[in-house]
C-alpha cells in the first residue's frame, strides 16, 4: 500500500538517526550476552508501580535476546498493607521483617498476589505492543531450601529465614528450556516448614550459585552517590568496600544492595548494577550503553593500558582523528598508524579505546619522542592522559633511553606541568630535525629521563 505525501517517513529526523545510531550500537552488548545468566532483583514496590509493565517489556526484549533470566521479587510494601489490613503489627529488627505464624500467612498471600501479577504481565501478547509473539513461558518452583535466621542481636526471628540451599540443576533446566525463572523471597524446609526471605539475600545466592553474569537490582536511588553527592558510574568492590564503613550516608537501599553486590562479585558474579526503578527504560540504558546510567560494581577495574595491536587501529583512529583536524596532532594515515602500530599503547575502559600515546625511539641517541598523546573527550581529567605518558617513560626507560621529547603547538603547559621543559629544535635527534615542519611552528619539550 502506497504511503500518502503527508506520511512519508521523515527517516532523516533526529529521531530516526539517533534510533539507527543506537539499535547497531547495541550490537556488541547483544552479542557478549547472549546465552549469560543475569539475576535481576526488585522489591515488592517496583511492581505495584505503575511504570512497572515498562520493567516487564524490558524483561521480555532481554529475553528476547537470549539472556537467561532469573527475576527474583520482595513483597515488603504488599505485606505492610495486608498486616495493616488485619490490625497485625510490622515488626522488624536490624531492617529485617520478624516472622511469626500470623505474619508468615500474610507474608504468603502478598507473595502470591506479587508472583502472579509477574506472571500475568509477562504472559501479555497483544498485538501492536512490545510484546506481541512473546509467548514468554514463566516458571517457580521449591528451588530455595532455607533455614532459620536465628536469633540476631537478641531478637528470635522466628520464620524469617537464610538460603540453605539452591537446586541450582532445577533452575538450569528451566533455562536451557527457554524458561523465565522468577524466584519469590520464601524457602522451605525438609521439614516442612516456610521460611521468609529478603530479595537482596535471594538475589545475590541464586546469582553466585548459578555463575551469573550480572546481578542487577532495581532500586529507589539512582545509584551509590559519594559523599559530595556525586553518582559514580563505577566502583570496584574495594571502594564499595571503603563506602560501607559510612553507611548512613548512603540512601537506604544503597545500604542494603551495595553489600549484596560486594559479596556478589567476590564471589564470581562479573558485574552488579544498582539503577533506578524510576527510570523508564533503565535496564536497556544500563545495558547497553558503554557508560549505562546507575553504579556498576565489579571486582576487578575496568579502564587498563596495554600496548596496541592491529585490532586497535580502528579505535586509536577514532580518538585521534578529531585531534588532527582541529591541528592538535599531526595527521597520519591508517596505512601509517598500522605499520607503527607495535609504537602505540592504548587506555582501555570495558574493551573500549578511550585514549592513546605512541613512543618513537632514536636509539642511536638514546632520544624518544612521545607522540599522539590523546584520550577521549568523555575521559579527560581522570588521569588517562597522565597515566598514558607515564607508562611512555617506563617504556623508554626500559630502552635505555635518556630523553623523551615532545612536538606541540597547543599543549605546552599540560607538559609544563609534568616535568618538561623548554627545549630547542637543535636538542632534537638529527633525524628528526631533518623532518621539522617549520610552517607548524611546533614547540619543542624535553624531559630527562
Ligand atoms: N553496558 C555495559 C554492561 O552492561 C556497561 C554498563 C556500564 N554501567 C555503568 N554504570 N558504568 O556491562
Amino acid at each position: 500500500m502506497p504511503r500518502a505525501p503527508d506520511e512519508q517517513p521523515a527517516v532523516n529526523s533526529a529521531t530516526m538517526r539517533s534510533f539507527v545510531h543506537w539499535i547497531r550500537a547495541a550490537a556488541p552488548y547483544v552479542h557478549a550476552f547472549r546465552g549469560h545468566t543475569f539475576v535481576i532483583a526488585f522489591g515488592g514496590e517496583v511492581v505495584a508501580d505503575e511504570g512497572f509493565l515498562g520493567v516487564i517489556h524490558d524483561l521480555n526484549l532481554l529475553h528476547s535476546l537470549g539472556i537467561k533470566l532469573v527475576v527474583a521479587h520482595g513483597c515488603r510494601p504488599q505485606v505492610d498493607a495486608i498486616l495493616a489490613q488485619q490490625s497485625i503489627p510490622s515488626r522488624f529488627a536490624n531492617g529485617v521483617r520478624v516472622t511469626d505464624p500470623e505474619t508468615m500467612d500474610c507474608v504468603l498471600e502478598a507473595a502470591g498476589q506479587v508472583r502472579s501479577r509477574i506472571e500475568a504481565l509477562l504472559s501479555l501478547g497483544l498485538a501492536n505492543s512490545p510484546m506481541a509473539g512473546a509467548r514468554n513461558r514463566v516458571s517457580s518452583g521449591n528451588y530455595l531450601t532455607a533455614k532459620p535466621m536465628g536469633i540476631v542481636e537478641g531478637v528470635d526471628m522466628q520464620l524469617s529465614g537464610e538460603v540453605r540451599r539452591i537446586d541450582t540443576e532445577a533452575i538450569q533446566q528451566r533455562l536451557d528450556d527457554g524458561d523465565i525463572v522468577l524466584i519469590s523471597p520464601l524457602g522451605y524446609s525438609p521439614t516442612g516448614e516456610i521460611f521468609n526471605l529478603t530479595v537482596e539475600e535471594v538475589a545475590t545466592q541464586c546469582a553466585v550459585r548459578m555463575d551469573a553474569t550480572k546481578l542487577i537490582f532495581l532500586i529507589e536511588a539512582d545509584g551509590v552517590r559519594n559523599s559530595r553527592r556525586q553518582l559514580l558510574s563505577d566502583l570496584s568492590t574495594a571502594d564499595a568496600e571503603a563506602m560501607l564503613v559510612r553507611p548512613e550516608k548512603l540512601a537506604p537501599d544503597v545500604r542494603i544492595c551495595l553489600p549484596a553486590a560486594i559479596r556478589a562479585c567476590n564471589n564470581g558474579v562479573k558485574r552488579a548494577h544498582l539503577i533506578s526503578r524510576r527510570h523508564d527504560g533503565a535496564l536497556l540504558l544500563e545495558l547497553f550503553t558503554r557508560d549505562g546510567i546507575g553504579t556498576m560494581v565489579s571486582a576487578t577495574a575496568l579502564a587498563h593500558l596495554r600496548s596496541a595491536t592491529i585490532d586497535d587501529v580502528g579505535g586509536i583512529l577514532s580518538i585521534i582523528e578529531p585531534l588532527e583536524e582541529q591541528g592538535v596532532l599531526v595527521r597520519r594515515s591508517r596505512e601509517r598508524l598500522e605499520s607503527e602500530i607495535e609504537r602505540f599503547i592504548v587506555a582501555e575502559y570495558d574493551n573500549h579505546i578511550i585514549g592513546c600515546a605512541a613512543l618513537y625511539a632514536f636509539p642511536s641517541e638514546r632520544a624518544g619522542e612521545l607522540a599522539a598523546l590523546a584520550v577521549h573527550p568523555d575521559f579527560r581529567r581522570e588521569g588517562y592522559g597522565e597515566a598514558l605518558m607515564q607508562e611512555i617513560e617506563q617504556r623508554a626507560r626500559k630502552l635505555r633511553l635518556s630523553s623523551l621529547f615532545v612536538l606541540t603547538t597547543k599543549t605546552s603547559h599540560w607538559f609544563l606541568e609534568r616535568g618538561f621543559r623548554n627545549a630547542e629544535i637543535a636538542d632534537l635527534p638529527q633525524q628528526k630535525q631533518a623532518l621539522y615542519n617549520y610552517q607548524r611552528k611546533s614547540l619543542v619539550y624535553l624531559k630527562t629521563l
